[in-house]
């Protein structure tokens, strides 16, 4: 008897192959990666059925063949942190930066995340939520298939709200997996400039009625200098544990504070960011169930010579996973695959590792474990096609989009501009240009 299938994707060069398991991969669990070389897969109603080799086809019977033509087939990859929806932009700062205006300097006079505040406070739920899916569909065409988003552009409750429901309604159009964050307490609004406390207390005010519409599943705040301290992000996130809301900090990005510590002395799912992570800090991270979600592209895009110190955490026995934090001002980019890049280049980690911080580990660090992140029998068929010979050569091509098509639930959700649409010049007039 053959089994059935609506599709059998075959003649594929690598089928990259994460570990489905119930916990992050920690430590030397990292470095493990399932490679199997000369591999098909095959998907009924949305679901993966069957995962062998090429010689074994013949036991499918499948309604439509998808010929790999011997390229590397991975599962969708998982962006763990993003700020996909805000109004605006803010290209007027770069001059500032290449002055030598420091983050925190542009944010203090009133600029940064406020003039962010400033521009979604102005925007409908609608043009949030288009602009919104411009950038989403930029991310799926570069393989994501699973991702967080978060608020934090509101700093009031009619604007997060806005926001946690542009982010609904964009779960409720795209295909992807979209897991949704208050991250209310992401700056101090100028009108509470002296009253952070009060601010902040209004933000844990919103945490019941975010929980009972079910506009998000975790909570996050921004513990830094001149943003929120250690206690007022412990005051926070404790309360929103006691909701019932999975957690998440921006821990130690620019100064030491010991959001790490926190973080895990609270037993959030991710702490993020980690950049001027203490010793202890990680110390504790390896003993705990804590993801590590390291961004290093925001390192690179604000200019700063220390990269998080990934080595550390990983040889300590830490689970690391890697996310763009796309937003309008310290990393704007959707590209999780440079990510990939500047974590080999600059976070000295291997392929093996990167591919496990972009899929199962970046997928328990938004609580999806069980369902993103690995292909496995009996989960949704959501798997990349890449334009790569082998696994390790998308870190070490860096900056564009190696995706050659996109799947979710088993259909084809994005492909690439087939070659030959420019044609090479014709003869005799070669070099003209
Ligand atoms: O993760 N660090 C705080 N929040 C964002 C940046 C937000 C912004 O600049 O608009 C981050 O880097
Ligand atoms: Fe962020």
């Amino acid at each position: 008897m053959k089994l059935k299938a609506d599709l059998l994707v075959h003649n594929i060069g690598q089928l990259i192959l994460p570990k489905a398991s119930q916990k992050p991969l920690k430590g030397q669990e990292m470095k493990q990666l399932k490679v199997m070389k000369e591999a098909a897969i095959a998907v009924s109603e949305g679901m993966l059925v069957w995962i062998g080799h090429q010689s074994e086809i013949k036991s499918i019977d499948a309604a439509e063949y998808y010929d790999a033509e011997g390229k590397t087939v991975s599962p969708g990859l998982v962006d763990p942190h993003t700020h996909l929806v805000f109004g605006g932009s803010r290209e007027d700062e770069l001059a500032l930066k290449q002055a030598g205006v420091s983050y925190l300097d542009i944010l203090s006079k009133g600029g940064g995340i406020l003039s962010t505040v400033h521009a979604t406070r102005k925007a409908s739920e609608e043009e949030l939520a288009e602009k919104a899916a411009f950038h989403l569909e930029r991310m799926i065409s570069y393989g994501v298939t699973a991702l967080e988003a978060k608020s934090g552009y509101g700093l009031e409750r009619e604007t997060e709200l806005k926001q946690l429901a542009a982010v609904k309604k964009l779960s409720e159009t795209y295909p992807v997996r979209l897991i949704s964050t208050f991250l209310g307490p992401h700056a101090i609004p100028p009108s509470f400039k002296e009253h952070s406390d009060e601010f902040l207390e209004e933000m844990t005010g919103l945490l019941e009625e975010i929980k009972r519409e079910n506009l998000a599943q975790f909570a996050d705040i921004f513990c830094e200098t001149g943003v929120f301290t250690i206690e007022q992000s412990k005051r926070f996130l404790t309360a929103a544990r006691e909701i019932g809301l999975g957690l998440k900090i921006h821990a130690d990005e620019i100064d030491p504070l010991g959001g790490l510590e926190l973080a895990v002395s609270l037993g959030a799912e991710s702490a993020d960011h980690l950049v001027a992570a203490s010793d202890e800090g990680i110390a504790a991270l390896a003993e705990s169930g804590t993801v590590a979600v390291l961004l290093p592209g925001t390192t690179f895009y604000l200019g700063k010579e220390q990269y998080a110190k990934a080595r550390e955490m990983i040889d300590a026995g830490a689970a690391v996973a890697l996310a763009t934090d796309f937003n309008p001002g310290s990393c704007v980019t959707e590209n999780l695959q440079m990510i990939m890049s500047l974590a080999a280049l600059k976070l000295k980690m291997s392929a093996e590792e990167i591919w496990n911080a972009v899929t199962v580990n970046a997928a328990h660090a938004i609580g999806l474990g069980s369902r993103a992140g690995v292909l496995e029998i009996s989960r949704q068929a959501d798997f990349v096609i890449w334009d790569i010979p082998n696994y390790q050569y998308l870190p070490y091509h860096f900056g564009v989009n190696h995706a050659n098509s996109v799947f979710i639930k088993g259909i084809k959700r994005w492909e690439r501009v087939p070659y030959g649409t420019f044609s090479l010049p014709e003869a005799g007039k070669a070099g003209r240009f």
